[in-house]
């Protein structure tokens, strides 16, 4: 293998040719879509009703409603607890947006929380010290694939009359203690888009096992209706409704997906169990956390760059030799990515305090005591945010271990070569390229 990085025209590390899109479409795949296109009709119908139950089952779940993104199954979680306007919602400082605007998308207001160093995940012991007389509930995001320590939370969430919210978009198949991501609390939201370890291109599944926030949800999803689309309607919006609803191919696609996705977890937990042990000892690389507690399903495996032992201090210098690093390891033909660059209360949305003109819904009066975005009660996601590096698609299924190994070199490669990057150079070298494909 040549030490000359493939950034600067080196021979990549991985053999791009034997790497395996995502997600893998096989016959499977394509007879139930075509069976789903030569139904009648395309709208909610059996292939929907299938996938919930079958989603459900395999989950361990007692009701599920598929939706058209983990995003909407994520407001359903909020309005299905009865969270409402005014009401404040704790949430980890660094996820995805939509961990925190689908608390807004139901007028009430996110309290941030900053995360454990080691973990990425919110530090439960800071979760006390954020509640306020208005905190009704906590979104538990089981970030990159990884659970929470649900036993503390939801102790924490007991004694202060707190709903738990999962929000499981990246967890599938994830366990903590034995028990799967999505059984973990009152409710929970995944996700099935493209980038996905269980994708349909775009959708979602909210799950529980209560009656209640089952109803109080599934009126959202549909138009403020009591009735499912499949019961008597009386076509009566009882709430405020939108329309959440999939579609039948998209469903029979995901169902299809769904009977393979043991197999794809196996491979996903090889590929990642893999780097984690073969990956120790490379120079100033920082490996994920993967607890006795937990079964991480590796949806992103993460890198981050050990800037105190390099001596490189300054936030500005710091993200943009993460760049570069992030770059370099693209070239080395792994898909690696910066998942998040900002955190979330630095966001504007969150930062103006502004979502639906006039200020709401902070403007809603009283609801915006003690609510405090300054970026210095986030220290540990801010740095987080900098210095992180995200492996996705390549080590899943049906990439095995010998393209697990592949990236292992080219991680090696680029971490053993950090003293070569050179920020200032790669970004020019990007910049060419851009501006040769204009
Ligand atoms: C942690 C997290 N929450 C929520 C979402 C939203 O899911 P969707 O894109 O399906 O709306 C995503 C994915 O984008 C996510 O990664």
């Amino acid at each position: 293998m040549s030490e000359t990085l493939a950034i600067y025209g080196g021979k990549p590390a991985v053999d791009v040719s034997k790497v395996v899109n995502w997600p893998p479409i096989n016959d499977i795949d394509e007879k139930m879509v075509l069976e789903a296109l030569h139904q009648p009709s395309q709208a909610r119908g059996p292939q929907n009703l299938a996938f919930e139950k079958e989603f459900a089952e395999w989950n361990g779940n007692k009701y599920a409603l598929f939706t058209n993104s983990g995003t909407a199954a994520l407001h359903m979680c909020l309005v299905g607890c009865g969270i409402g306007a005014g009401d404040h919602v704790l949430v980890t400082a660094y996820s995805w947006s939509s961990s925190a605007t689908c608390i807004l998308h139901h007028d009430a207001i996110p309290i941030f929380v900053d995360i454990d160093p080691e973990t990425f995940l919110m530090d439960p012991d800071k979760i006390e010290a954020a509640i306020t007389p208005r905190t009704k509930a906590i979104i538990v995001v089981q970030l990159h694939g990884l659970c929470n320590d649900m036993d503390k939370i939801n102790a924490i969430a007991k004694k202060h009359n707190l709903k738990v919210i999962e929000d499981a978009c990246q967890a599938h198949g994830a366990t903590y203690k034995g028990r799967k991501a999505g059984t973990l609390g009152d409710c929970a939201a995944f996700s099935f888009n493209q980038n996905k370890c269980l994708c349909c291109g775009e959708g979602g599944m909210f799950v529980t096992d209560n009656e209640e926030i089952y109803n109080g949800a599934a009126k959202l999803w549909s138009f403020g209706e009591t009735a499912r689309p499949e019961q008597s309607r009386d076509y009566h919006a009882y709430a405020l409704g939108w329309m959440y609803r999939n579609n039948e191919i998209t469903a029979a696609y995901g169902r299809a997906q769904l009977t393979k996705y043991d197999y794809y977890f196996k491979t996903l937990r090889e590929n990642g169990e893999y780097l984690l042990k073969n990956l120790v000892g490379t120079p100033n690389l920082l490996l994920p956390y993967a607890p006795e507690y937990a079964e991480h399903n590796w949806y992103n495996f993460n890198l981050r760059i050990d800037f105190d032992n390099m001596g490189i201090t300054d936030p500005a210098e710091q993200v943009k030799f993460r760049n570069a690093v992030a770059a370099a390891l693209q070239d080395e033909g792994i898909k690696a990515s910066v998942w998040q660059r900002f955190i979330l209360p630095e966001m504007t949305v969150f930062a103006a305090k502004n979502a639906y003109g006039m200020g709401y819904p902070w403007a809603i009066p009283g609801a915006d005591e003690g609510v405090d975005y300054s970026l210095e009660k986030f220290p540990n996601a801010l740095k987080y945010s900098r210095k992180h590096i995200s492996l996705v698609q390549t080590l899943r299924a049906p990439n095995g271990l010998d393209i697990a190994e592949q990236v292992r070199q080219g991680i090696v490669k680029v971490f053993s070569n950090l003293d070569k990057i050179d920020p200032d150079r790669i970004q020019k070298i990007l910049e060419d390229r851009r501006n040769s494909k204009k």
